[in-house]
């Protein structure tokens, strides 16, 4: 019997993973909750509320897929395991994204290649610690802080400021009770992306994604202003040494400890300049965004498949996902002025433009007003092309932004999206 989907979410990310779970012979409908302005069947409660979207789920013969990271650390899969099929980590397994120092303590334990660290709860311990190293240092709150709570010091004043605005003014709320004070790496970062089931790992493409807001990395850290697949600098080696020194033991390890781990891993690592080799930088317990976009974009087999046999532990079933050989390309359109004060509400032209085949464009903080589409935040669409090369990818992705706007000067791109970084 087909089944509905309902996915929870309302980035690219989750429009791009309905969008392909919709393709599938074995889906019938597919939910979004609360979904967005590109997004079919939204449903208006909260990522929050648990009940609400059992109750659907349960009466709508629905599989719950979660984007995000929020529900599955406030535990949305132990709340509705029981009674529905639903796909992602537990909040024990979320951990490794929620808790810094879970996950650097779980790393040490099962010799998995990391900074060294050591955490604080008192920012005069803290503090002690800064004044008498002299290592480059990272300051990381514990804690979910929308991607702002890590700071990369360049001088001692950098993780002393930073322990004050994380540990004493808290910044970020709860998550700064406890701050790990990790040495800084050196080296190009990059990202690997599993699916499993508690033990079968099954890779994703390989992919990057461009953080910063201006072009040639320059200015602040954004949520990612674009993404391609595959990644340009993710060789054989550092593949396999990824999967099996790193990927394998994480899952085994979580597994080991009575902490299976099911859903999207992503690896954050950085290729160390002097060794080449990978450490990890973070882990997240969800698919990347905009990485799964390019990603999405790419993959030829069935995502239903994949994320049925995740939730029923039988991974062991099914080939390797099968990859497009062609690569994928998203620019992020993002209002102007973002990551900082942007405007919104402003009515999107374009969008019925004709964009050819192997363009997609994954809406994100889009909404839907009388027939049209309004911005509603930073990241407004991901234009997303399939292309026979890297540069084809690239002009039809281009060519499709030029397509889109929102009044002459409110909308903003990076013009170097795809290029080598
Ligand atoms: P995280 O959320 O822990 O990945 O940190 C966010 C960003 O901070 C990473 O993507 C890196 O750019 C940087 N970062 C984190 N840890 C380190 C480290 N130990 N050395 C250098 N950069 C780091
Ligand atoms: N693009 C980075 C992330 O999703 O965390």
């Amino acid at each position: 019997m087909k089944k509905n989907i309902l996915v929870v979410g309302s980035g690219g990310r989750e429009h791009a993973l309905g969008w392909k779970l919709s393709k599938s012979q074995s889906v019938s409908k597919v939910y979004y909750c609360p979904g967005n302005g590109g997004t079919i069947n939204n449903l208006s409660f909260s990522i929050n509320d648990f009940s609400k979207i059992k109750s659907f789920a349960l009466k709508n013969n629905c599989i719950v897929v979660v984007g995000p990271e929020e529900p599955l650390t406030k535990g949305i899969v132990n709340e509705l395991s029981d009674s529905i099929s639903i796909f992602g980590p537990t909040k024990e397994a979320a951990q490794l994204e929620s808790s810094k120092s879970f996950a650097k303590n779980f790393m040490r334990q099962n010799n998995i290649p990391t900074a060294e660290h050591n955490i604080f709860s008192e920012p005069e311990k803290a503090k002690d610690f800064v004044y008498n190293t002299n290592k480059s240092l990272v300051i990381k709150a514990d804690g979910l802080a929308g991607g702002k709570g890590v700071v990369v010091c360049d001088h001692k004043e950098d993780a002393l400021n930073a322990i004050d605005s994380i540990m004493i003014r808290k910044d970020f709320g709860n998550s700064g009770n406890m701050i790990v004070i990790e040495e800084r790496l050196f080296g190009k970062e990059v990202s690997i992306i599993v699916l499993t089931d508690g033990y079968t790992i099954i890779p994703m493409a390989t992919a990057q994604d461009h953080k910063r807001i201006y072009e040639n990395d320059k200015g602040p850290n954004t949520g990612g202003m674009g993404s391609f697949s595959p990644s340009k600098i993710i060789s054989n080696d550092i593949f396999n040494d990824v999967i099996n020194k790193i990927v394998k033991k994480t899952i085994h390890s979580m597994k080991k400890n009575a902490n299976p781990f099911v859903g999207f891993l992503y690896a954050g690592l950085m290729i160390e300049k002097h060794t080449g080799k990978p450490y990890v930088l973070e882990y997240n317990v969800r698919m990347g965004d905009p990485e799964c976009q390019s990603i999405i974009m790419r993959m030829n087999s069935d995502l239903y498949d994949y994320i049925k046999c995740s939730i029923s532990g039988t991974l062991d079933t099914l080939p390797p996902i099968s990859w497009s050989e062609k690569p994928a390309v998203c620019v992020v359109m993002a209002e102007k002025g973002y990551p900082s004060n942007h405007a919104k509400g402003n009515v999107i032209y374009g969008l019925n433009s004709h964009f050819g085949p192997n363009v997609k464009i994954f809406h994100a903080s889009t909404i839907r007003n009388n027939n049209k589409i309004l911005t509603a935040g930073g990241r407004v669409l991901g234009v997303t092309a399939l292309g026979s090369d890297f540069n084809k990818a690239r002009s039809d992705a281009y060519d499709s932004v030029r397509k889109i706007h929102w009044g002459a000067d409110n909308h903003y791109y990076r013009k170097d999206i795809g290029l080598d970084t």
